[in-house]
């Protein structure tokens, strides 16, 4: 079985200055995800993170609860945790959206309350499959 997990969160330290966060994250999340069978995407904006991850529920719950607790970031909100039949990312990639963004405008303000609209988050996720060439 596969799991599902979905979530946006706000970063401690927000563009310009979270460079050494987005490289040391990339490189943990790369190694981890791949030993554990997990793949995903995340998209870093100028505020927030949009991640998505999907792999086996134990290996899922392990590195959720490491983001869980990650100072890099706060207010983790999970939009969907779903059961999957089959992956929608068949890699874990990284995808930047720059400052001002089109992502930034679809986290903020709505999907950090709960609960989330059901649209927006299908459009979020739609966008981030886009970022990850996975559409
Ligand atoms: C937004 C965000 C996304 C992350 N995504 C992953 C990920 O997909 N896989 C991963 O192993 N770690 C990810 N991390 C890093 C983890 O929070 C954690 O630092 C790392 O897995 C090491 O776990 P540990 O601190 O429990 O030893 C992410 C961190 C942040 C802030």
């Amino acid at each position: 079985m596969l799991r599902s997990v979905f979530f946006v969160s706000v970063k401690s330290t927000p563009w310009p200055h979270d460079g050494s966060d987005m490289k040391a994250i990339g490189e943990i999340a790369r190694a981890r995800n791949a030993s554990l069978g997990i793949t995903g995407a995340l998209i870093s904006t100028e505020d927030h993170f949009a991640g998505i991850l999907e792999g086996p529920p134990p290996a899922i719950d392990a590195v959720m609860a490491s983001i869980f607790r990650d100072a890099r970031h706060w207010r983790v909100t999970v939009l969907e945790e779903v059961d999957l039949a089959e992956r929608l990312f068949d890699r874990w990639s990284l995808a930047f959206a720059g400052r001002a963004s089109l992502v930034d405008l679809r986290v903020t303000p709505r999907l950090l309350s709960v609960p989330a609209d059901p649209a927006d988050v299908r459009h979020l996720k739609e966008l981030i499959r886009a970022f990850a060439g996975a559409l």
